[in-house]
């Protein structure tokens, strides 16, 4: 077992990419820290005290983005860091306090506590293809987008996409805080992230599958990348692990339009009642290429993404949340 004995922490430990990342390096034998917001609510915990090896090897600990040294306990004795905390959701009502402020104050917290533990030797943080895609530039079917991309903090603020100006800046501030105080930090850049669900709750990429097989009649027109998440917490592990590995990580599959998905989802559940039609008449937004090349020299294998969405509906379905 790779990991051996070797002590880690993951921040946000309770949500969906965590929650895969705990189990997946509690079973390569790792020493797992981890923070929750609430550790008295078992929504957060429950689903990890469950995991193989978590009785012996797994630790949690309360933390909040928020709070300065919040994290200074967590971080102790670590080797590696994985920093996955952030609010994951697009409808904010106050965008600098729900989604900007504990993605970028919160990393900065996190790094805090890192550089006052010397043990520490690598750390993975959790940002976005939302911190990739909005430069600015056009993106069409022969564009292959990749690591060199960076999101443009006033592009995402014109269009008001908030949650990608918060993964944008957060990611800017932690790529700054590295250089300044010689971190070695790896970034993990998933596209919307599906497959099965291991915390209770639903979470904003789940629900985007939930919502086309829910029985609504229409779907957006809009394309994006699509991963698995065991493929997403597995290159978190490989980026701490391979000692060459650097930089970005972009991890898409695929890039497809929803009315793909639908098609898939047709030909998986041929008797479901599934949306008819997009949102609106206007052409479809058109799908982009993502470089798969520093993924593969990482060692990701892509799941391909009629398994991700089997494995997504199955998922939602036994955990109640869908029923045909
Ligand atoms: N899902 C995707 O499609 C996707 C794609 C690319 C990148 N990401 C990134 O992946 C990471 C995890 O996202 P996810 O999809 O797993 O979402 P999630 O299930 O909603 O998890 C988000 C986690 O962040 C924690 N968190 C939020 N605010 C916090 C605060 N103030 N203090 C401490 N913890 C806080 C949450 O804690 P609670 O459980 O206490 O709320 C939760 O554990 C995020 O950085 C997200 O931006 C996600």
């Amino acid at each position: 077992m790779s990991g051996n004995g070797k002590v880690v922490c993951v921040t946000g430990a309770s949500g969906y990419i965590a929650s895969w990342l705990v189990k997946l390096l509690l079973q390569r034998g790792y020493i797992v820290r981890a923070s929750v917001r609430d550790l008295a609510d078992p929504k957060k915990t429950e689903h990890l005290h469950a995991l193989e090896g978590a009785n012996e090897r797994l630790h949690l600990f309360k933390a909040n983005l928020l709070e300065e040294g919040s994290f200074d306990s967590v971080v102790e004795g670590c080797e590696g860091v994985f920093h996955t905390a952030s609010p994951c959701y697009m409808n904010a009502t106050d965008p600098q306090a729900e989604l900007i402020d504990p993605a970028v104050k919160g990393t900065l917290n996190v790094f805090s506590s890192c550089i006052k533990t010397p043990s520490v030797k690598r750390v993975v943080v959790t940002s976005s293809m939302a911190a990739v895609l909005h430069s600015g530039k056009p993106r069409t079917p022969d564009v292959v987008v990749d690591e060199t991309w960076f999101s443009s903090a006033k592009v995402c603020k014109q269009a008001k996409m908030w949650y990608a100006l918060s993964k944008t800046l957060a990611e800017e501030a932690a790529w700054k805080f590295a250089k300044d105080n010689s971190i070695d930090m790896v970034t993990i850049n998933p596209a919307a992230v599906i497959g099965p669900l291991l915390q209770p709750t639903l979470n904003m990429s789940a629900a985007v599958i939930l919502n086309l097989i829910n029985g609504s009649s229409t779907c957006p027109n809009a394309s994006f990348g699509w991963v698995n998440v065991e493929d997403v917490a597995m290159a978190h592990i490989l980026a701490f692990e391979v000692p060459l590995a650097s930089g970005r990580y972009c991890l898409a599959e695929r890039v497809a339009h929803y009315a793909e998905l639908v098609k898939i989802l047709h030909e998986q559940y041929p008797a479901l009642k599934l949306p008819e039609k997009c949102v609106d008449d206007k052409p479809f937004v058109p799908i982009y290429q993502v470089s798969k090349e520093k993924a593969k020299s990482l060692g990701i294998d892509y799941i391909p993404l009629e398994t991700s969405m089997k494995e997504t509906v199955e998922s939602l379905r036994k955990k109640g949340f869908v029923s045909f």
